[in-house]
């Protein structure tokens, strides 16, 4: 199979079964603002919505908000009375996520936060004493394993982490990478092993955006193997 191939099934799949105006809109907007177009791929932003309403999700955390494509399917899944925090560096990113929220109906239950998030999550966690129930973690790669861990400071026993862009079209297994994004990408892998209190896995995948993948991870409870 060639990469063009994996778009052509994606087109497929989207217009299958995850074709939607508001988030369409969002993506239309991010491009005329200039914002790189590195946001979920349409059939994983719906993929995310899923496992969010699988787990319940009422409160999900993001860390990496851009024009806020994979907001507004988290948004969606937490349901009116639900709540999204997302942490954004770019205050730029952060205006044109605000009005593609706001343009989708999803304003008034998410919350961004503008600077860097290792800056920004010691105020969540001051503000937001209630443990969110998913934590989307997509911004500076390099600081995925400082994400990881404070995902499980900010999460309770069955609470979904997920961590985007780990396998890197496979220069996930180059170990002695000097590619930050590998080397972010290899330590959280070793932290998500290390810790007893997740269990985890990666699941490669394919389509518009090429190769790639996400690491899967649930917080154990006292019962759990
Ligand atoms: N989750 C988005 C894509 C995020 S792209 C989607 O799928 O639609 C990564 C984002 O992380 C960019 O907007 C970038 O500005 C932001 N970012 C980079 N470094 C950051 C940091 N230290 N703290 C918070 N956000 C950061
Ligand atoms: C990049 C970042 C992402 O979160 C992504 O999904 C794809 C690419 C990047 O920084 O290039
Ligand atoms: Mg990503």
């Amino acid at each position: 199979m060639t990469s063009s191939e994996w778009a052509a099934v994606d087109r497929y799949i989207v217009d299958s079964l995850v074709a939607d105006p508001d988030s369409e809109a969002a993506l239309v907007a991010n491009a005329a603002a200039g914002l790189p177009a590195i946001d979920v791929s349409p059939a994983q932003g719906k993929f995310l919505y899923l496992l969010a309403r699988t787990a319940r999700a009422r409160r999900v955390l993001e860390i990496g908000t851009l024009g806020g494509y994979s907001t507004i399917w988290l948004a969606r899944a937490v349901g009116a009375e639900g709540r999204v925090v997302t942490l954004e560096f770019a205050a730029r990113h952060a205006e044109v996520a605000r009005a593609n929220l706001d343009r989708a109906g999803l304003g008034a239950r998410v919350e961004i936060r503008v600077g860097a998030a290792l800056d920004n999550l010691p105020g969540v966690a001051e503000d937001e004493p209630e443990p969110f129930d998913l934590v989307f973690i997509d911004a500076d790669k390099i600081n995925n394993a400082n994400y990881v861990l404070w995902a499980l400071r900010l999460t309770k026993p069955g609470s979904v982490i997920i961590v985007d862009n780990v396998v890197r079209s496979g220069a996930l297994v180059e170990e002695e990478s000097e590619d930050p994004g590998v080397q972010g990408a290899r330590a959280a892998i070793e932290l998500l092993d290390a810790e007893p209190t997740l269990t985890a896995t990666v699941v490669q995948t394919v389509g518009a955006k090429g190769w790639d993948g996400f690491a899967y991870a649930v917080v154990n409870g006292e019962n759990d193997e």
